[in-house]
């Protein structure tokens, strides 16, 4: 191929040259003899043949340039119509070559790529008709006249196209775990250069645009992407990917699920036990998606081989029964549900100190629970004003009586001199092994109470153990 289209280019300078100089006319009627050169589409014209045999009219033929009566253009032709390139040139015998993005296309009639069926030289023209036309037609064509000092115009085209959303797709059909990335593409073809814009319908939400705000966005060549990290449930929906331009418009949607890592809830992170004391700790995992339980001591997992230790575990609840015998059994327990999405831990401290449960107000009387194997020796309310910065101030508790593992306790703040005012109050225990206590303070308002004279403290602002979903059952053995 491209030994002919040298061989033929060759050819071409030559005839250009000849038809310019002195003794064009011998090569001119050689030329025209020869097949080879049909593609020049302008073998022995009649003046040609009269004025060659008529010697003395040659010096005109070489005075007279070639000119392009055209001008240049912008054509836009729709995706499979026809457009007729113009290209007007005289005097009329002048060869022209077309060019597509300075790749060649046709030397007078010659076709330089034929596989390309769809373009051709129109009858009796040199305008460049292209049939069928397809996007990637588009282009700057110049049409060149073959000359010692050839002139050119150049056209531009534009093949227009309707946006057409060839395909939606989603990472992993759109269902997702929660925490990953979400990438949504648009394969769409469209001339011009269509704009693309993402919205999404989410729960009980209207379609809304997303903005670089929420998401990033992306275009290799006709790819679209949208991409959302660390999605979150509040990010399921229906996702829409809208194409426009000039010609029109187009939309595909895709939905997306997002499936949620597993949670464990443990609300009570301290429980008290003794050795030989056997605790039962309940784990409880909330998801659909049934997560696997596993448990850990100080973050070693607990092989279901060891003895030490009793799992019992039915979906997604889970029991581990813990029979201290030495000092080294309490520690940090972990459970652990995993899915196909994630993983989630909370921990429970298994520990020999007093644990101090449930504090409350009501009235004047504050009560809590409190547990602890081992017996009590000291118990205290520690009060410091909200207002001030000044230092905790102590009241006493008596110890009660007996000796149980569970102690509900009830204890008045009336005549304890205190102050009007917003205080915060810890409750601290100690038994034969050590001081523990509740972990977060309570907020307690001492009002003036008329009839009495005395002080009494409305409800608080409770803040401190929420919602019991985990808990530990201490048991007599
Ligand atoms: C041939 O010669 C005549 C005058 O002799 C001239 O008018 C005509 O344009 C010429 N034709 C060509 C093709 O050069
Ligand atoms: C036509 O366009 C080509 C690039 O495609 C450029 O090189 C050339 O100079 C242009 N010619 C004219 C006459 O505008
Ligand atoms: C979408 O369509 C384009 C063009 O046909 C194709 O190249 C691409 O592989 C398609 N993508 C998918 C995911 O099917
Ligand atoms: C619990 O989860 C945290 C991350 O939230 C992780 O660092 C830790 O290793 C996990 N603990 C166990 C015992 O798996
Ligand atoms: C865990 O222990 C509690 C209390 O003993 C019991 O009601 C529950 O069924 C147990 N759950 C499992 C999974 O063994």
């Amino acid at each position: 191929m491209e030994l002919r289209r040298f061989t033929l280019c060759m050819a071409l300078f030559v005839l250009a040259f000849a038809q310019c100089s002195e003794s064009h006319s011998m090569h001119r009627r050689q030329a025209a003899d020869d097949e080879n050169y049909d593609f020049l589409g302008d073998e022995g014209t009649d003046d040609d043949t009269m004025n060659d045999t008529d010697g003395n009219a040659e010096p005109q033929v070489q005075m007279e340039p070639a000119k392009i009566e055209t001008t240049p253009a912008s054509y836009e032709v729709e995706v499979g119509g026809e457009v007729r390139l113009e290209c007007k040139v005289t005097p009329e015998r002048t060869v022209i070559t077309w060019h597509r993005n300075n790749d060649p296309y046709f030397m007078g009639t010659l076709k330089m790529h034929p596989e390309e069926v769809r373009y051709s030289i129109a009858d009796n023209s040199k305008d460049m008709v292209i049939r069928n036309a397809k996007v990637e037609d588009s282009g700057v064509f110049k049409c060149e006249t073959i000359e010692k000092v050839p002139v050119a115009i150049n056209h531009t085209l534009l093949v227009t196209q309707k946006p057409s959303i060839v395909n939606m797709t989603a990472t992993n059909g759109g269902s997702v775990g929660e925490g990953t990335d979400l990438t949504l593409s648009c394969f769409v073809t469209a001339s011009p250069v269509p704009t693309v814009i993402w919205s999404v319908t989410r729960k009980e939400r209207p379609n809304e645009r997303l903005t670089e705000k929420d998401a990033e966005f992306n275009v290799v060549g006709n790819q679209y992407t949208m991409r959302i990290k660390n999605v979150k449930s509040k990010d399921a929906g229906q996702y829409y990917c809208y194409a426009i331009n000039k010609l029109g418009s187009d939309q595909s949607e895709a939905s997306v699920v997002v499936n949620g890592k597993p949670q464990v809830h443990v609300p009570r992170t301290v429980v008290n036990s003794d050795l030989k004391i056997e605790a039962v700790l309940q784990c409880v995992a909330h998801e659909e998606a049934r997560p696997h339980i596993r448990w850990y001591k100080d973050g070693v997992l607990i092989e279901d081989s060891e003895t030490k230790y009793v799992i019992s575990t039915e979906g997604s609840h889970s029991n581990l029964t813990v029979s201290p015998s030495a000092d080294g059994d309490f520690g940090t327990f972990t459970c652990e549900a995993e899915n196909d999405y994630g993983t989630h831990n909370r921990s429970i401290e298994l520990v020999q100190s007093p644990v101090v449960e449930d504090v409350d107000i009501d009235g004047p009387r504050m009560t809590w629970t409190v547990h602890s194997h081992q017996p009590l020796e000291e118990m205290e309310v520690q009060l410091k004003a909200t207002t001030d910065e000044g230092e905790w101030r102590t009241l006493s508790v008596p110890v009660p009586e007996g000796r149980h593992h569970k102690y509900d306790i009830s204890y008045s703040l009336e005549d304890k001199q205190l102050p009007i005012g917003e205080y915060l109050a810890v409750v601290k225990v100690k038994n034969s092994k050590s001081w523990g206590g509740s972990n977060e303070p309570v907020t307690v308002n001492i009002l003036f109470r008329e009839n009495t004279g005395g002080a009494h403290s409305i409800r608080p602002v409770y803040s401190a153990l929420t919602t019991i979903l985990m808990y530990l059952l201490v048991r007599m053995l």
